[in-house]
């Protein structure tokens, strides 16, 4: 009889003391705001994303420089497929980048809401947007590049009928949320697996349920401290497990069914491509 082995569970490393440079995504609020301090003292400088103008984010900003770390900040609003392309420029400006965290997301709104983009506004923001700007980075991560995208357990209860994008049968706030994160986890696995052997990994993470205006909006006050859900993605960034692992209560788990089926996760890359207009794609998708 085989001898299982205890579940790992992760705990913190602290090699991000060497220099490195981290893109974080939704770091103005949340699970990325506390992550934003939590590697503003560890990293040697931060590339932050929200969908704020500056002048609203100035005393983060300032809280966070006052560790000596450097911090740019590049304002997208993932609504909008073109500002991520021209942020993507802005974030190649700033130089190397050693990790990517796809952090940013909204809850499911609570009627059907389409961006100026033509798309249901979840599914384009939790994963289409992001999977479009990691697309636009690629080219500029070197091998070594850890890509961090922040899933949810959601994802294993979800459906996504992808000849109903539009989302005509069955929308809740809730089901839409479940299905975008269905659909980053399938990106996500794809992507660990069309990039194995460029020396670029990718982890995908739940940061389990956490108290943020997130999950408030969707199921009110529940969950842990945006603290214990940034240590979380934190491990994702630092654990020493291979490209591809999905990671649930900080160890290697399972993703569903659906996520981890290749037939799905190329029908999914296919949506998520055709999501992406051509004005908006960046020069070698065209
Ligand atoms: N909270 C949970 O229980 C839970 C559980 C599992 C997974 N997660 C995942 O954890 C990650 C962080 O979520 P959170 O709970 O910390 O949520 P949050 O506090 O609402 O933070 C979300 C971040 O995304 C940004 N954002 C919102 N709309 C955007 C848009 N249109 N374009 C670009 N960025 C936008 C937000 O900016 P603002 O500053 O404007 O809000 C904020 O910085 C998400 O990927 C979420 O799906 C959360």
């Amino acid at each position: 009889m085989p001898i299982r082995q205890p579940p790992v569970t992760l705990t913190d490393v602290t090699d991000l003391n060497t220099p490195r440079t981290i893109l974080l995504t939704g770091a103005t609020s949340g699970i990325g705001k506390a992550l934003a301090r939590r590697l503003a003292v560890e990293c040697h400088s931060l590339i932050l994303q929200g969908p704020e103008p500056t002048n609203r984010v100035q005393s983060l900003l300032a809280e966070l420089r006052a560790s000596g770390t450097a911090v740019a900040y590049v304002q997208i609003d993932y609504c909008n497929l073109a500002e991520v392309s021209a942020g993507a420029e802005l974030i190649k400006a700033a130089g190397k980048i050693d990790v990517v965290v796809n952090n940013a997301a909204i809850p499911g709104p609570q009627a059907f809401h389409q961006t100026t983009d033509g798309t249901e506004a979840t599914l384009q923001v939790n994963a289409i947007a992001p999977a479009f700007l990691t697309q636009c980075l690629l080219r500029h991560l070197q091998p070594g590049v850890r890509i961090v995208n922040v899933g949810s357990a959601a994802h294993h209860f979800a459906e996504l009928d992808l000849a109903d994008l539009e989302f005509r049968t069955g929308y809740s706030s809730t089901a839409a949320y479940g299905r975008s994160k269905l659909a980053l986890v399938a990106w996500s696995l794809w992507l660990a697996r069309s990039l194995a052997g460029t020396g670029i990994d990718v982890i995908t993470v739940c940061p389990g349920v956490t108290d943020t205006p997130l999950s408030a909006a969707m199921m009110g006050r529940i969950g842990a401290s945006p603290v214990r859900g940034a240590g979380r993605v934190y491990r994702a960034i630092s654990a020493d497990v291979p490209t591809g692992t999905y990671l649930e209560s900080d160890r290697p788990a399972p993703s569903s069914a659906d996520a981890l089926d290749a037939r799905f996760q190329a029908k999914v890359v296919e949506m998520i491509r055709g999501s992406w207009p051509a004005v908006a794609r960046p020069p070698h998708e065209a």
